[in-house]
């Protein structure tokens, strides 16, 4: 059986990915909730709606788990999907645990959509692990409509990222969470903003080792050989150009918009 893969567009291919990489004998079915991306600054209500349509359909293509590889439907449905099915369900969480243990005495600073920044999820990881109030948090939604444009231009990315983070200090900062699936396509960007040695950390690594475990636990790891099945708002993807698309995706995150903990300098 194969594992079901749920974003509302391509930020779940960054989590893929780095399935693919740790999981390579399993087989794959990604779903792009296209018709609905963003979330972000959708109401609580609508992406429920959203979310149950995806996941409905996933159940129906026999899945044996489910990774919601989208912060924000994790924030606002995730407790909710798993009372309604039986595959286990791995959510996203931003990776602030081990941000604000690696920094130091420098602070954390946190990108992800709204939904996710004012979602109780968040607060209450925020509760529990910034005991010493070092953790800023900022939305950039605008990042999301970039990565589905397949709009990566340095000067654009670059001029958006100065503009939202002109009111910050940011050699206060030793480490960046990338909070949101769509951000390690900017990782490059990001880290030229940032001084050098800022650690850039996003949830992927641990999201995929959570998987990992948990098809261990069940006794159901490596049963395929790496096929993956891609899907937008339940259509299968068939054309070469959508599949070129995901592909190329794919191979930004090798390049180095990796997935993985990043500490450069
Ligand atoms: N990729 C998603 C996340 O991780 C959602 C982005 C959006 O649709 O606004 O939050």
């Amino acid at each position: 059986m194969r594992i079901g893969f749920f974003d509302s567009g391509i930020g779940g291919l960054s989590v893929l990915h780095e399935a693919l990489r740790r999981l390579p004998r399993e087989d794959y079915l990604y779903y792009a909730d296209d018709a609905n991306v963003p979330y972000g600054n959708k109401s609580r209500e609508e992406i429920r709606c959203c979310v149950f349509e995806a996941v409905d359909f996933l159940a129906g293509m026999d899945i044996k788990a489910l990774v919601v590889a989208c912060n924000t439907a994790t924030s606002v449905a995730i407790q909710d999907i798993r009372l309604k099915y039986e595959f286990p369900i791995i959510g996203m969480e931003p990776a602030v645990k081990p941000a604000v243990k690696s920094v130091d005495g420098k602070r954390v600073l946190v990108f992800a959509t709204p939904m996710t920044l004012c979602e109780s999820k968040f607060i209450g990881l925020l509760n529990q692990v910034d005991i010493h109030n070092k953790v800023d948090y900022l939305p950039l939604q605008e990042l999301v409509t970039f990565a589905e444009a397949y709009q990566f231009d340095r000067v654009v990315i670059l001029s958006y990222l100065k503009e939202r983070l002109k009111d910050y200090d940011l050699n206060r900062y030793g480490a960046v969470v990338l909070g949101c699936t769509h951000f390690p396509f900017f990782k490059n960007h990001i880290r030229e903003i940032f001084p050098k040695g800022t650690a850039i950390i996003d949830g992927n690594k641990g999201t995929v080792q959570n998987l990992k475990n948990m098809l261990a636990s069940m006794g159901r790891i490596h049963e395929g050989n790496g096929h993956v099945e891609y899907y937008r708002s339940g259509k299968r993807v068939m054309d070469d150009y959508t599949m070129e698309r995901y592909l190329l995706l794919l191979r930004k995150i090798e390049d180095g918009n990796g997935s993985i903990t990043d500490r450069p300098g």
